[in-house]
């Protein structure tokens, strides 16, 4: 199993500082940056998901990150910055298109692939010659990076495959006896992970969806393509080009199976599941919207908000297949959250927990 593989690493002290990210407590901040400076493991609350940080100039830290986390070593890390001066530093051939997204939506939940500069070395991009950069928008990411003095490369602060932290609490389950420190800044504003871009084709293309939704980057830059893996379940024809995109993730331990349809038949179908799993001595969670809940027969049902505020839904899906994880459900089913815009990364995040599994009507 994983958890053996790292048990050497599980012996660490981890310190976990509360910060109020309205009122940054600055002797805490410059403790965390010395950590980073002296190639250590931070973990930081962002807009969009807990990161896992390490000097992204440093080979050595970097690698500590995919210790830390049991993750394959070709998928690359996301560089954080806390300047759009700093982009051209770290990336080269930059396309004006890129310049102009920046300019409109950084700070922000959008990170971009580009053609890497040599001083990024390749423990952080997996091997890669291209770069994915992001300018985060919370105060305390963007005062640790600038604080560090360094760049700060940063993947989701979870276990290899389960699902992002959208609080300190899911990254000390995750995370504590392997880094250094965890900031604690509360829950985080969005939920998903940001969305990115890849400028390094001829027409950008998005490589995972998230809060910055198609329509609003072709508000700025025109056309675009969108990654068919985003879509399509992987396979011998459609390969992710965001190497990270190829594995199993955001999944809970239980069997999550999301169930598409009218809404009657989402319900009847879920009641109709939920029962023989009761039956067969399975315990059962529900992923219902706020207006279906009530409808639910059997098995434990968590609300995940508003089937018209895609928002909210967003904001609670890892924490909810981390909660049913912690109730020791063994089965999970999920109603389906269609739409346009951050619905669409609701969907990529849910069907891909749910390594697919998805029952139509
Ligand atoms: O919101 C976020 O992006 C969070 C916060 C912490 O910033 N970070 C995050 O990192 O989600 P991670 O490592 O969990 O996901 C990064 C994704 C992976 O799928 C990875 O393969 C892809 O970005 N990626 C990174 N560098 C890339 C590159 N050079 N080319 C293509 N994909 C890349
Ligand atoms: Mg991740």
């Amino acid at each position: 199993m994983q958890a053996k593989w790292y048990n050497f690493i599980v012996d660490m002290k981890t310190e976990i500082i509360e910060i109020d990210k309205n009122n940054i407590d600055k002797t805490g901040i410059c403790r965390a940056a010395d950590i980073i400076r002296d190639g250590g493991l931070v973990a930081f609350p962002t807009e969009t998901v807990y990161g896992l940080g390490a000097n992204a100039l440093s080979p050595q830290a970097s690698r500590k990150i995919y210790e830390a986390k049991g993750r394959p070593s070709d998928n690359p890390l996301i560089l954080h910055i806390a300047s759009m001066d700093d982009m051209q530093i770290y990336a080269g051939q930059i396309p004006d298109k890129a310049y102009k997204l920046a300019r409109r939506h950084w700070p922000g939940a959008i990170t971009f692939v580009l053609k890497k500069t040599n001083i990024v070395p390749y423990e952080t991009t997996g091997g890669l010659d291209t770069v994915a950069i992001r300018m985060p928008s919370h105060n305390i990411a963007r005062e640790l990076i600038e604080r560090s003095g360094v760049p700060i490369a940063a993947p989701s602060a979870n276990l290899s495959g389960k699902p992002s932290p959208t609080k300190a609490s899911h990254v000390f389950c995750d995370m504590n006896g392997r880094i250094d420190m965890i900031i604690d800044g509360g829950m985080v504003p969005v939920g998903l992970e940001s969305t990115i871009v890849d400028f390094t084709c001829d027409v950008p293309t998005i490589l995972r969806s998230g809060a910055i939704t198609k329509a609003m980057i072709e508000n700025v830059i025109g056309d675009v393509l969108v990654d068919r893996a985003i879509i399509s379940k992987p396979s011998s024809d459609i390969k992710p080009k965001a190497p990270g995109m190829k594995y199993r993730h955001y999944a809970p331990r239980a069997e999550l199976t999301v169930v598409e349809g009218d809404e009657g038949f989402v319900i009847s179908k879920i009641n109709e599941l939920s029962m023989a799993d009761r039956r067969g001595g399975r315990k059962v969670g529900i992923i219902a919207s706020e207006e279906n809940h009530g409808l639910y027969t059997h098995g434990e049902v968590l609300i995940i908000g508003s089937r018209r505020d895609e928002e909210t839904i967003a904001l609670n899906l890892f924490d909810i297949l981390r909660r049913f994880d912690d109730m020791g459900v063994d089965v999970i089913y999920s109603e389906s959250f269609h739409g346009e815009g951050l619905y669409e990364a609701i969907m990529n995040r849910l069907v891909k927990a749910a390594g697919y599994k998805v029952i139509n009507q």
